[in-house]
């Protein structure tokens, strides 16, 4: 879609989302908190496609990756030793006359227009008094910028005791650290090694935006991955193929020197250390190559490294992997260099000792940490921005979501030329049998063929199956590709093998 057309593509994509029932507010009836959303049923198959092919590539499918659940609640020791008590926060300006809360970065890139990713809080300060920004709904004049916390706080059981205060996960990766050592134990794992978790977590964001981009309640994708502090470079699955490989690189200099990002190979991206480690490096391909094997164009994903001002209070490196929104360059996934940071804190804090003991060489390892973190749910909305197409002209325009196979909610929809003649019984019986074999199949007898392809089509459902007269007399039926359109006549009971082909 050419860029002039993106403009308004956030709020087409959103439309689709609400008229669909795919994505919409929870709670939508009492309308109280923004930020909340609930799937429907297109939405939550979608999201399920999303989940598991992210747990097929990076846990089923890998001998050094195994999974765990963590508990959404956890104690406030967990959350202080972690540093996210004192550490997680967004900067907050408030306005003095009518009390409007904003998120400082957000009210600078709104009211000048400009990207201040990775700038300091003392720095938007400088900005907010250099270029007099006001409040942006009564123009009152804004209170110095403050920090505010971002983690939701409860208390278990009927206590208001400070030792009884708990806290739902802002990020999954906690749990991962505090069953590291069980985990690790129980998988018999050596280093190097991850571990991987699916699950909520929960933001108090001062500003959700963006519909699903920014909520305060989504599903993170995460993976600790555990190497020893002397091999971080040692890294035997970082062959040629990757090495060779041209990503576009926006490293923390370009961003202070105001200078365009850098096309490169992964190969001389270590060579001039702009990505320091040969195992992070690893981790930046297998990422950017996954989300490119879901159907996103590589053309709008870049590699953005925080800079100094931006970096985590765990990280020693982080690299973003980035898409082009229609808002501009925003952070798609997160890949961090947490080093030991982590299981050194909980160490201390638990008195548990969750150091490696080295049988071999009698030494205690406490491992370095490399972390691809990806929201389920920001992917999912890129996925559908990256998708969303409109074909035909005026009054006739349809919409068609050109999602890959692997992830569509619906594989596979199909229709009855007609109701009658038996023809519907014939679909049917097509319908039972390719849910038997696996699919997730939708049967539709409803108005015209053109509109029950319509339909098909914006639920980014890549094959259609049409059963029609002929389908009586040969038992052949009418298989139709989205994206092309093209259609082929094929056996029924070779349906199953096509499709899966
Ligand atoms: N454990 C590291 C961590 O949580 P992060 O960059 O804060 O790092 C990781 O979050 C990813 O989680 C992001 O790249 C994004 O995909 C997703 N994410 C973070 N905050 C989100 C929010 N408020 N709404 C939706 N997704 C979010």
């Amino acid at each position: 879609m050419a860029n002039e057309k993106r403009v308004d593509l956030t709020a087409k994509v959103i439309n689709l989302c609400q008229r669909r029932g795919i994505i919409f507010p929870s709670c939508e009836i009492y309308a109280v908190h923004a930020g909340f959303f609930d799937y429907g049923p297109l939405g939550v198959q979608f999201k399920r496609n999303i989940e598991n092919a992210w747990w097929n590539r990076f846990v089923v499918s890998r001998e050094d990756v195994v999974g765990i659940e963590g508990a959404l609640l956890s104690p406030r020791t967990l959350w202080k030793a972690s540093g996210h008590l004192d550490s997680f926060t967004d900067p907050l300006v408030e306005c003095k006359k009518c009390g409007l809360r904003s998120r400082a970065d957000h009210l600078v890139e709104d009211a000048l227009k400009i990207n201040v990713d990775g700038l300091s809080v003392k720095h938007l300060q400088q900005m907010i008094d250099k270029h007099k920004l006001a409040c942006p709904k009564c123009k009152g004049t804004l209170l110095p910028i403050r920090t505010f916390n971002l983690m939701f706080k409860t208390h278990v059981g009927a206590t208001a005791d400070e030792a009884d205060e708990a806290f739902l996960r802002p990020e999954t990766a906690q749990l991962i650290f505090a069953d590291y050592k069980l985990t690790q134990f129980v998988s018999r794992k050596q280093f190097p090694f991850g571990i991987a978790q699916v699950g909520k977590a929960f933001r108090n964001e001062i500003a959700p935006r963006n519909f699903v981009f920014r909520c305060r309640e989504f599903t993170q994708m995460e993976i600790e991955y555990f190497i020893r502090p002397n091999k971080l470079d040692d890294c035997l699955l970082l062959g040629a193929d990757l090495l060779d490989q041209e990503m576009v690189f926006f490293t923390a200099a370009c961003q202070e020197n105001k200078t365009d990002a850098l096309r490169m190979t992964l190969r001389d991206a270590l060579a001039k250390r702009v990505v320091a480690t040969r195992w992070h490096a690893y981790w930046l391909a297998e990422c950017f190559n996954w989300i490119v094997s879901l159907g996103i164009n590589p053309a709008r994903l870049r590699l953005r490294q925080h800079t100094r001002d931006e970096l985590s209070h765990y990280s020693s490196e982080t690299w973003d992997v980035e898409y082009e929104y229609p808002w501009g360059w925003k952070e798609l996934m997160g890949i961090a260099n947490r080093t030991d940071f982590d299981l050194k804190q909980h160490a201390k804090a638990s008195g548990k000792d969750l150091a490696f003991h080295d049988q071999a060489t009698n030494e205690k390892i406490v491992p370095y940490v490399i972390e691809p973190s990806l929201g389920a749910d920001r992917l999912l909305f890129t996925l559908l921005m990256d998708a969303y197409r409109e074909t035909g002209e005026g009054t006739d325009v349809k919409t068609v979501l050109s999602l890959s196979p692997q992830i569509a909610p619906v594989f596979v929809s199909i229709f009855p030329l007609m109701k009658k003649d038996g023809l519907a019984e014939k679909a049917r019986e097509i319908f039972n049998q390719l849910r038997k074999d696996g699919f997730v199949a939708d049967y539709d007898e409803g108005g015209s063929i053109g509109r029950r392809y319509a339909r098909s089509d914006e639920a980014g459902t890549p094959f259609a199956i049409t059963v029609d007269y002929d389908s009586l007399k040969d038992n052949t039926v009418t298989l139709r590709e989205r994206d092309s359109g093209k259609q082929r006549r094929i056996p029924s009971n070779e349906l199953a093998a096509v499709l899966r082909a």
